[in-house]
């Protein structure tokens, strides 16, 4: 039976779905509300999508949406350019000065939830820790990161409150504390980009709050479910759980293999078709979109023996950072905190097990994440 990623219990066990579509092919074409989509599968094909320069990230009908004007959806020679602007702040060297800071928060993070038998360690450590990492890096306040966290889940996976309303307060804070750091200059991320935007032509203010949205949303929608799936992974996994609780100098290239085995960004974003192009022998027309399944590239059997275990000092390959001119600009904060957040867990409680087997996957294609992570510490 041919897979449908858009039924409602695809995203419980996607893996089997992705699996019966790589298996008939490398590009499968859906039709989402009338409109044909490309779906590539395989990884050598989402390798050449994900490189190919002719496929535009600028979508025909572009609204007010607070992204358009990001990096992630722009073209060169915009995107060169704004991801200049900002590059020099995510190195790895840069990064690796954060380590003893992202340490202090996950202490204090599991602090906070001493003694307590049970906890969903999403909401007590997963979610918490990059808000607050990428919330320090840019500038903003410590009082207001509550709300952050409220809007920006409701962005990406509406709860209580909807996207719309939540994307409108958003801005509208995003643009307050823009006009209180003009005041105030500050020396952080947002302070920087602030004399940028305003020395010369560099950075227009739609683009400067589209940036800012962009990291926030980036920064943490994402490592949040890097963190969550690896415990999953190693909760069901006890003997793993043993081995690197035993061993933190596999924390590595354990986060590598969780990065590969559960993608968390689990489909890139849309790219479309300039001219007609081939794809797995397959021609897609002019203007249509195409997306490539980043799970299911990670689990194809050219890029890894064994593709559907997990080995943790193997040294995976994989494209849940993406690949081409947008490839992560943070991974190497993820990975950092992917392994610091792992490694400080561990350290503390190794014996942490799963508290229920009823675990639910969020739904949707784009991350590949638990809604609850219940554990006993
Ligand atoms: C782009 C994944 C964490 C900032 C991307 C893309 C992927 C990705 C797949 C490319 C999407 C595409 O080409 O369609 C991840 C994963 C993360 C993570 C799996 C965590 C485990 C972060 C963090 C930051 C960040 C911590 C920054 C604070 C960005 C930015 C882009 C991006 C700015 C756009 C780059 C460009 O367009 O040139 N990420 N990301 N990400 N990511 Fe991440």
């Amino acid at each position: 039976m041919a897979a449908d990623p858009f039924s409602a219990e695809f995203p419980q066990d996607p893996h089997a779905g992705w699996a019966a579509l790589r298996r008939a092919g490398p590009v499968h074409r859906f039709l989402v509300g009338g409109e044909p989509i490309w779906y590539v599968t395989r990884w050598e094909e989402a390798r050449q999508v994900l490189a190919d320069p002719t496929l535009t990230k600028v979508q025909p009908t572009r609204g007010d949406s607070d992204f358009d004007a990001a990096m992630l959806f722009v073209d060169p020679p915009d995107h060169t350019r704004l991801r200049r602007l900002v590059a020099s702040a995510f190195t790895a060297r840069r990064t690796e000065g954060l380590r003893p800071r992202i340490h202090r928060i996950a202490d204090d993070l599991l602090d906070a939830v001493h003694g307590r038998d049970e906890v969903d360690l999403i909401d007590a450590f997963a979610f918490p820790l990059p808000i607050q990492v990428i919330c320090e890096l840019l500038g903003v306040p410590a009082e207001d990161r509550d709300s952050f966290r409220i809007w920006s889940n409701a962005l990406t996976s509406p709860t209580a409150l909807d996207a719309r309303t939540a994307g409108q307060r958003m801005r509208e804070y995003v643009t307050a504390l823009i006009a209180h750091k003009r005041r105030r200059p500050t020396d952080d991320l947002l302070g920087a980009l602030l004399a940028e935007a305003d020395d010369g032509d560099r950075l227009s203010d739609r683009e400067l709050t589209a940036m800012v949205f962009l990291l926030l949303v980036a920064g943490h929608e994402t490592t949040v479910n890097l963190i969550a799936n690896g415990v999953y992974v190693l909760c069901t996994r006890p003997e793993l759980r043993d081995r690197l609780a035993a061993d933190p100098a596999l924390l590595p290239s354990a986060v590598e293999e969780f990065l590969r085995y559960e993608s968390p960004v689990a489909t890139s974003t849309y790219r479309r078709t300039t001219r007609p192009t081939r794809i797995g022998g397959v021609t897609v027309p002019a203007g249509e979109q195409v997306m490539v399944s980043l799970l299911s590239a990670n689990r194809d059997s050219a890029l890894a023996s064994d593709p559907d275990g997990v080995d943790l000092s193997r040294r995976a390959q994989h494209l849940a950072f993406g690949h081409g001119m947008h490839y992560c600009l943070g991974a190497p904060l993820a990975r950092l905190e992917g392994q610091v957040a792992l490694g400080t867990l561990l350290e503390r409680h190794p014996k942490l097990t799963l508290a229920t087997r009823d675990l639910t996957w969020r739904g949707g294609l784009l991350i590949r994440g638990l809604t609850r992570l219940p554990v006993r510490l």
